[in-house]
């Protein structure tokens, strides 16, 4: 049979990298995309037997800028001819508001638009799997995300908790919106729990209110071994092979509500995304 082969985003910490663990273990070949290259260092010391076929590979890239991601297309493309798994799983909670390199607010880029600008790259590539399927790594607190595309090169009146969940928001936009346009592939949103990782314990310079809600959440937080079974459950299941644009918790298929979540938004948070794309390749 032939190996499968996964890409995903944010496997040197956290929920990522025991999703990336797990699929190792069922014999996939794991592309971890990492900025930090002393941690994915790590991360494939403790999985690599020496003397054995490599199970996983990495590729450098910062997903908040633009230019690095783009390299990273470039260097997947050379390296494989097809993917059949992509998880945009890297995500951040920023304390403070800083722009990114190419102007636009940091978690709006690192959450949604590096996930879009990686998706839409790969499609030609996933669509030459069997049975390619895209997973994004969403969060329940989308419901608190506002449709604002005004904002998104602004840093005026900054909130994390609004700037987090907006992205989040627009990752399930997205993955609704893709599964509508895209055949012959599959795309769903899941969120992962609340589990007890570096986002959700290392609060120091975040406002009070965050660090309260993460000081009251905490007793109640999952292992990130509990958080990825979703994720797997995405990956691997026959039950979901044809299931495409739905949104998951704990492995259920759940309704999503946001009263921002239409038809009409979700096309113009295309078109906005794909502009910002354009722009950048011309
Ligand atoms: N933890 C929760 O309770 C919770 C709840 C709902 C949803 N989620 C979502 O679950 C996903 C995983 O979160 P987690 O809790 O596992 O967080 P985590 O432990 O902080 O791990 C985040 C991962 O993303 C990577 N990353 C962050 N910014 C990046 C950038 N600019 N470029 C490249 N990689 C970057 C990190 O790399 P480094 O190792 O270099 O930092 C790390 O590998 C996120 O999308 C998050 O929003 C988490």
């Amino acid at each position: 049979m032939t190996e499968k082969i996964c890409l995903i985003t944010g496997a040197t910490d956290g929920i990522g990298k025991a999703t990336a663990l797990a699929l190792v273990a069922r014999g996939f070949k794991v592309v971890v995309i990492a900025r930090n290259m002393e941690k994915v260092s790590a991360f494939i010391r403790e999985i690599e037997v020496p003397g054995t076929t490599k199970k996983v590979d990495y590729i450098l890239a910062d997903l908040s800028s633009m230019d690095q991601v783009i390299a990273m297309l470039d260097t997947f493309r050379q390296r494989y001819d097809r993917l059949d798994l992509l998880i945009n799983n890297a995500g951040i909670v920023m304390p403070f508001a800083k722009l990114t390199e190419d102007g636009f607010e940091t978690t709006f880029q690192v959450n949604y638009l590096a996930p879009f600008i990686i998706t839409n790259s790969l499609l030609e590539h996933l669509g030459r799997s069997e049975a390619g399927r895209i997973i994004n790594v969403t969060s329940s607190v989308y419901a608190l995300g506002k449709f604002d595309l005004g904002k998104i090169d602004s840093i005026t009146n900054y909130s994390a908790i609004t700037a987090y969940s907006t992205s989040k928001l627009y990752l399930l936009m997205f993955t609704e919106e893709l599964a509508g346009r895209v055949k012959g592939l599959t795309a769903n949103s899941m969120h992962p729990g609340i589990v007890r990782t570096k986002m959700s314990t290392q609060v120091q310079g975040f406002p009070f209110l965050f660090k309260m809600i993460s000081f009251v959440a905490m007793p109640f937080a999952i292992a990130p071994e509990q958080a990825a079974v979703t994720s797997l459950f995405l990956a691997t299941s026959e039950t979901v092979s044809k299931v495409t644009g739905k949104y998951f918790v704990n492995s259920k298929m759940v309704k999503t509500n946001s009263k921002f979540d239409t038809p009409v938004n979700r096309g113009k948070l295309w078109d906005h995304s794909m502009n910002i794309w354009k722009a950048k390749q011309h």
